[in-house]
């Protein structure tokens, strides 16, 4: 709209002005045309009484005179007639306009003396007249007197304004007509074609289409279709070797890469396009409180950990909450930007929220209902009705934002998490032929503690709309199972593990989510310099370091690890001035009443028990509460000799894979809660139940005593593990089962 609006006020401008010009010139004629007739009016007029006024003066009939300027009393636009006598004295005058005889008037002496007729605009009382005064003389060419007509001249005004009125009216129409045809014109040969050629070669190199584009013109337009055309093609025979060449790589046995996972994206998806639904977005602009500059942040949260490297690997598009307080700045006019910045491999589409709706989706339902439901951490679901409405549209704003970019033909769709329980089946509502999985981050518990909610149906009957559901673990796959088959009325198949319901089928897998089990070129960098900083700032050499990398949230068993570490000192106190232990600890979800209560109670239990146990420059806990960057944490994880896991209940936990992925040198020691859907997997931590202090204590101590080889054979083997299954064979896992479910 700008730019056609740039092409046609230009042109609007110019007709304006030149119409303007046009009709100013008209006025001034009709004026001087109207002032032509009135003069020579008042001058026939005049010359008509000029007999009469002679016989008048010279006979100084004041009758007859007064006869002579009565006859005008009457007329509408002459208002009257002055006969002067030769001094310049009224003799005689209409009785409208008797006032005039006031009117000073220095110009009858000249008119006197030179004998010269006088036509002039005068003033009478508000109006404006005209003035013809004619000399009368005898036939010796003596002055007799004068004779002086009066026009009023009001209706030249309405005439003119008359005038005014209607060249504006064209002027408005021409304007608004020329506006309309270039617009049109405008339309039809650039815009229509262009948009058709756009359409045309997004389909084609996706291979959606093999007719033609229909420009056929020669011109410009021409060329630069022929050249889009050129383009569409190479990208299209590009993409097509890429999936054959992808085809044969993935039929190697070999480990899962980056490489691997894109080839078998291309040999599964095809062209298909790949999105990506979460509420935390992976890539957050923020501004900096010291600096007061924009920064980018990855923010601390499984899902971006987990799914980011993924779309690395296959491209496409993620859709996220844009929670950042700088994020509109970093966005194009579509709400998108690639990322990561320093080197795009994706598009990031934000979806913006307002305070009522985040804090009644994200902070209410998903937080202070879904999240404690799902974890067994003992703290109360709180359900409010205008917290659930929220949730819903905001769930209907995000699948507002997603069928904005759905391509025309079967796209697929992965969402993740607790925040979109409804969005499948409302995508699925305008696109039923996109297929959709549904990644749940977090546990899913039992039947009796689901029905706690009072939106339990809507939500069971939402997620059903998905193609595929998956779950870390096969005991949360069994609890779902359970949970819709008590609740809602449908068939379960338990060979097959789905969910028939009214004709639709919802394949419930579990897939243990990983990491992308190699360091990051950040992490690559880190030498022994950052560590040995480390160490000298918290005072760490020659100490035993244990270390815990969280989000501040109750579900992580915080309070319980450090209520440990001071039953550890008590009952082992050979270990005071030796041990320490570094938590780092990012806040989350703080305007959440439990949130803020829980930082509260961490940092009084955690200066309590340093006030209890500190020996001089010594204290057993290092509490550093604030964001860490990926960057950051590392060498906290390389230096750290134990890392302690103490979920109360976690759906896997990728804090413990990252620790064992970075300890390239098979050192350190895993301190595992069994309620990690991790410890399913890496049997070789030593296993904790975080309510047990006694036994929690202990552990430490184990990991800290135990034999060299015994820990370096523990950690090479949960090393395999964590590499063998890592991220990209998760992802691969997921788009193998999702393809064979694929629409068509
Ligand atoms: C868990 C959830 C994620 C979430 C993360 C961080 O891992 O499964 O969906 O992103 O916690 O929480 P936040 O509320 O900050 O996104």
């Amino acid at each position: 709209m700008k730019r056609i609006l740039l092409f046609i006020l230009p042109i609007l401008i110019i007709v304006a002005i030149v119409l303007t010009v046009f009709g100013i010139i008209q006025i001034r004629f009709e004026e001087d045309k109207l002032m032509d007739d009135l003069q020579r009016k008042t001058r026939t007029v005049a010359e008509s009484v000029d007999l009469a006024a002679r016989y008048a003066l010279v006979n100084t009939d004041l009758k007859v005179a007064n006869r002579l300027v009565g006859k005008f009393q009457g007329r509408e636009r002459l208002q009257g007639c002055v006969i002067y006598d030769k001094e310049g004295q009224v003799f005689a005058i209409t009785e409208r306009i008797a006032a005039w005889r006031e009117k000073g008037k220095p110009y009858l002496t000249d008119i006197l003396s030179s004998k010269l007729p006088r036509a002039a605009l005068e003033k009478f009382k508000e109006y404006s007249v005209y003035s013809y005064i004619l000399p009368i003389l005898d036939d010796e060419d003596n002055v007799l007197g004068l004779v002086e007509v009066i026009y009023d001249t009001s209706y030249m005004y309405v005439i003119l304004t008359e005038l005014w009125k209607r060249i504006s009216v064209a002027l408005i129409i021409l304007v608004f007509l020329i506006g309309a045809i270039s617009f049109l014109i405008q339309r039809q040969m650039f815009i229509l074609p262009v948009q058709r050629l756009t359409r045309w070669f997004h389909s084609f190199q996706r291979g959606e289409i093999d007719t033609l584009h229909s420009i056929k013109s020669k011109g410009e337009l021409g060329k630069l279709a022929s050249e889009v055309e050129q383009v569409a093609l190479s990208l299209r025979v590009a993409r097509k070797a890429v999936s054959e060449e992808a085809h044969a790589r993935i039929a190697k046995d070999e480990l899962w890469t980056e490489a691997k996972l894109k080839d078998l994206t291309h040999a599964k998806l095809g062209e298909k396009a790949f999105f990506v639904v979460s509420n935390r977005e992976p890539f957050m602009h923020i501004v900096d409180e010291v600096s007061g500059k924009a920064r980018c942040i990855r923010p601390a949260s499984g899902v971006v950990t987990a799914i980011d490297p993924i779309l690395r690997a296959c491209g496409g598009t993620w859709v996220a909450h844009g929670a950042g307080n700088a994020d509109k700045k970093f966005v194009n006019s579509k709400n998108k930007l690639g990322v990561p910045p320093e080197d795009i491999r994706y598009i990031l589409k934000r979806v913006w929220l307002s305070k009522e709706e985040e804090d009644g989706y994200y902070y209410g339902f998903a937080n202070e209902g879904l999240w404690p439901l799902c974890h067994i951490t003992h703290t109360r679901p709180i359900f409010r009705e205008t917290d659930w409405q929220m949730y819903k549209k905001v769930n209907q704003k995000f699948c507002d934002a997603i069928l904005e970019e759905l391509p025309a033909k079967s796209p697929f769709v992965f969402i993740q998490d607790y925040h979109f329980t409804l969005l499948a089946k409302l995508i699925k509502e305008k696109r039923p032929d996109a297929t959709i999985a549904l990644f749940w981050h977090i546990p899913w518990p039992n039947p009796e503690v689901f029905t706690i909610c009072p939106y339990q149906k809507e939500i069971i009957d939402g997620m059903l709309a998905c193609d595929l559901i998956g779950f870390h673990v096969q005991f949360h796959c069994n609890n779902f199972l359970e949970t819709a088959n008590r609740l809602i009325e449908c068939r379960v198949d338990t060979e097959k593990f789905s969910i028939v319901r009214a004709n639709k089928e919802t394949i419930i897998r579990s897939f243990p989510i990983s990491i992308n089990g190699s360091l990051s070129v950040d992490a690559r960098k880190i030498d022994a310099e950052a560590i040995a900083q480390i160490r000298q700032e918290f005072d760490l050499e020659g100490k035993i370091v244990a270390i815990g990398v969280d989000r501040i949230d109750y579900t992580k068993g915080i309070i319980e690890r450090i209520l440990a570490i001071d039953r550890f000192l008590e009952k082992y106190p050979q270990y005071k001035n030796k041990f320490v232990f570094v938590q780092l600890a990012a806040p989350s979800r703080t305007h959440i009443q439990r949130y803020h209560e829980l930082i509260a109670e961490i940092d009084e239990l955690v200066e309590k028990k340093n006030w209890k146990h500190s020996d001089g420059s010594w204290k057993p806990i290092v509490y550093l509460k604030k964001y860490f960057s990926q960057g950051e944490i590392r060498p906290f994880y390389i230096l750290g000799d134990i890392c302690i896991v103490s979920s109360l209940h976690d759906g896997m936990n990728l804090v413990a894979k990252e620790y064992i992925s970075v300890k390239k040198d098979n050192s350190g020691a895993l301190v595992l809660s069994c309620f990690t859907g991790a410890s399913k997997e890496l049997t070789d931590a030593i296993s904790i139940n975080p309510y047990s202090i006694e036994e929690f204590a202990d552990a430490i101590k184990t990991a800290i005593e135990m034999p060299l080889k015994e820990k370096t054979k523990r950690m090479e083997n949960m090393r395999k593990i964590v590499s063998e299954n890592n991220i990209y064979k998760w992802a691969g896992a997921i788009i193998t089962e999702l393809s064979a479910l694929k629409k068509a």
